[in-house]
Parts: C-alpha cells; structure tokens; sequence
C-alpha cells in the first residue's frame, strides 16, 4: 500500500513521518510549493523536537517524498488521508472547505480503489459528507471508501505520541476499510478500536472535552484552595492516585490554550446545540478556562495597587512548552489585558514569538531572562519552559525593581522561592 497525506501542516507531516518510519512509502501533498520545497530540503516550519532529524532520515531513505501534484499524487497512491486544517468559524463552528476540496480533488482524479481516511479533527458527520463530496465530483464511478481515523498527539510529544499511541481508533463503515487501516498500523501495539465512523469523529471530540474538564475542574477548585491555604498540588496528587482519576491533566494554571481544546470544545458545544442538547458541564469548562487567566492578573493587581505603568515581565509564552504555538495561548490574554491597563511589558520565551498586533512600543520581547527582569515589578511565568526552573533566581532577584513573582503554572517550588526574597504567588498554591 502506498499512502498519500494530504495536508502538510502539523498533524499532516508528523503522520507522513510515523508511517514513513513504520517502513511504509509515504507521498506528502500539499498546493503550497514554498512547503514542499522546504520539506524536501528537510526543513520544517514549525518547531516539534525530534521531528527534523526523522525528515532528514526519510527523504534521504527514499520512503517519503513531497510534491504539490496532486493529480499524480491521488492516482498512485491506494491509501489518502485527509489531514487538512478545519479553522473555527466566528460562531465556533468548523470550516470544512478545505477538507471539502480534497474530497472533491479526489473525486476528480480517483483512478481505481481508494481508502480514504479523514485525520483532521472534524464534526460528527462529516465522513457522511466527504463520501458525498467524493461522489459528486467523481467523473467515472470508481469504487472507495471514507474512514475516519483520529489523531491524539501532543504538540511537543507529536512522535511519542504518534509512535507509542494508547490508542487507535478505526471509524469505518467496510470491513475492507477497517481490515485495510488495522494492516497499516499492524507494527503498533496497542489497543485498537474499531467502530462506526460517527462513534470516532465522537471520540475525538470527548476526549479533548474530557481533558479540559479535568484542567478547568482543578483550576476552579484552586481558586477555592486559595482562601482555604490549602496547596491544589497536594489535593490533585491525592485524588490522582485513585486509579478512576488519574494524575495526569490535574495542573492548576492559567487555563488550557492551543489549536485543540478550545476550538474542539467551542465545536462540540456547537453540534449539540444544534441538536437541542444543553453540554451544561462542557459549557462551564469553557466559563472557567475563559476567566482563569483573569485570576492570575487580580493577584498581580492586588499586590502592586494598579497595573498601570508598572513593569510586568512574562516568562513563558507558548501556550505550553515544547512548542512555538502561540494559538489561544493564556500569555497572550494576559498581555492584551496588561496593555489595556497601561503596563508595561516585557516577554522571554525560548521559542515562540511575538505575534504582528503585539509589537507595538509598551512590549519589548527578548530570549533572555536577565533583560525581561531589568526594573521589573513583578514575574509572571506563564509557560513552564524548564528553563525557568534552572535560572539562577538569586541573581535574578536583584535585577528586579520589587520581587514579586506569580507563578501561573505552580511550576516553581513556592518554599524556595520564598525563602530567596521572593513575594510568591501560584493558583492555590503558596
Ligand atoms: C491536546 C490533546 O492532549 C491531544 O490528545 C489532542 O490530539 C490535541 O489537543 P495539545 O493541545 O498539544 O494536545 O496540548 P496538551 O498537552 O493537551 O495541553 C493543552 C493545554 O492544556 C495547554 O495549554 C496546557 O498548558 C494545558 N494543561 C494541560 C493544563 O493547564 N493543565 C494540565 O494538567 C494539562
């Protein structure tokens, strides 16, 4: 089997690659020839760990290669996945366009038996929809089918994740189909489910709802550990060991960002709308996440008076680490809202940069820590790149012009930095 990835954008090259490593010959297609020429020169655009030595590899090993024909690319290839982006729309909704132009591409230029198998997140539904789009476009009616086969990975675990999964989940209305996606990922050794193609668009979207229940659930209940001075990492590390639980995707923060959750769970709660169906629980994780960065900046205010014209610096501006992914970053928030009060702002982030609308005079941006904490009147970190916890924080302490630090990751160790001179601050943790 020859598989073909349609869409070379995060989800799009990792899966080239997993499948490329798993010993499969892997076509990445895509209509922007800037990409292609820089995937085939090895070059990645965006920042993931690991992944630009396994392109090295595998356009040296001859198993990948890119192009931006797609005609040629859908004839000779058996197996298609669609891992095109579904952008939000202003109501929350996701954009299909661009999944309903490859659909259509494939329609057109199918020349036998194809799989066709959709990676991008999208609504339940939509394999009904891309096997219509595929019909109608099709000029000679070549047999095929529509899968739906979800991705799980992590921005900055993106391999990990793709190649030591704990699951796979195989929506397909054939045995064909589904015997034919099990074959693909037979060197995998996980659980594998195989179900309907709406159960897996579903299972996508709970699970991302899921998670951010989890993170908006502990951060509520880090606001109340404040008042209580009871630490929110010790009640999560006591709930987290009852096996129903789980420890992971209890850290109290400044909320959930990035490309996934809050635009999977915007969408979720749109569908079920849609249907009459009240997503009461899902609706207040979103109340939470959209205030929790709030809770952060009224703990600043609190202690320093005003906002206005002090000088805030940030450590952290990804929206998580490991990445240069800014997309409904919490930091990002946090510096809008400093700007409207008239502070001034300094960043450090390893990775990420500054976004156009944030370049403007009152924020200054630099990769080093020292110079972000010249005068500062308080910290807050905001990512917890490791680099944060290996600072030398004494010397730090003396550059500051007051040395309040508001930890909005509970990533350093509150008893240290109290005992260096530090005024310490996390969410439910002190
Ligand atoms: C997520 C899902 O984990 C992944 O399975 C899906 O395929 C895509 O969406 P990702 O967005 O890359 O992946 O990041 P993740 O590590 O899940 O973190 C999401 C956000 O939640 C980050 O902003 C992170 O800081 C925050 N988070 C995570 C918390 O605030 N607390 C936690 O305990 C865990």
């Amino acid at each position: 089997m020859n598989i073909l990835i349609i869409g070379t954008g995060y989800v799009g090259t990792t899966t080239a690659l997993v499948f490329a490593e798993m010993g499969w010959k892997v076509t990445g297609l895509d209509t922007e020839l800037r990409k292609i020429e820089n995937l085939r020169q090895g070059l990645l655009y965006f920042y993931e760990p690991g992944l630009d030595e396994m392109l090295i590899k595998h356009t040296g090993s001859g198993r990948l290669q890119f192009t931006t024909d797609k005609a040629k690319a859908i004839r000779d290839n058996d197996v298609i996945f669609i891992c095109v982006g579904t952008p939000s729309r202003p109501d929350g909704s996701a954009d299909l366009r661009y999944v309903q132009q490859v659909a259509e591409d494939i329609g057109e230029h199918m020349n036998g038996y194809k799989l066709i198998v959709n990676k991008s997140t999208v609504p339940v539904g939509t394999q009904e929809r891309v096997t219509d789009w595929v019909r109608e476009a099709q000029v000679h009616p070549h047999p095929y089918d529509v899968a739906s086969n979800p991705e799980f990975l992590r921005e900055g675990k993106a391999l990990e994740d793709a190649l030591h999964p704990e699951r796979i989940v195989i929506g397909a209305d054939s045995d064909h189909a589904s015997g034919l996606l099990q074959q693909l990922y037979a060197s995998i050794n996980c659980p594998v489910i195989v179900t309907s193609p709406r159960t897996a668009e579903l299972i996508k979207y709970a699970s991302n709802a899921f998670l951010a229940a989890k993170i908006s659930f502990v951060n509520e209940l880090a606001r109340l550990c404040d008042p209580l001075e009871v630490n929110i990492k010790e009640v999560a590390l006591g709930m987290g060991l009852d096996s129903r639980i789980g420890p992971k995707f209890l850290q109290a923060g400044i909320g959930y960002g990035g490309s996934c959750f809050p635009k999977d769970v915007a969408a979720l709660l749109l569908t079920a709308q849609e249907l009459n169906v009240r997503l009461q629980v899902l609706q207040h994780v979103v109340d939470v996440n959209q205030t929790q960065y709030l809770y952060l900046l009224d703990k600043v205010r609190n202690r320093l008076g005003t906002l206005a014209h002090k000088k805030i610096a940030l450590f952290g501006l990804a929206f998580k680490p490991d990445t240069d992914d800014i997309r409904e970053a919490p930091a990002v928030r946090i510096i809008q809202t400093l700007l409207q009060e008239e502070a001034e702002v300094r960043i450090c982030d390893p990775v990420a940069q500054l976004p156009a609308e944030l370049k403007v005079s009152s924020v200054a941006f630099s990769t080093s820590p020292e110079e972000v904490l010249d005068g500062a009147d308080a910290v807050l970190l905001c990512t917890e790149w490791p680099m944060f916890r290996d600072l030398d924080w004494t010397r730090l302490k003396d550059r500051m012009s007051r040395p309040n630090l508001f930890d909005g990751r509970n990533f350093l160790d509150a008893g240290r930095m109290t005992e260096l001179g530090f005024y310490y601050e996390g969410i439910g943790y002190k």
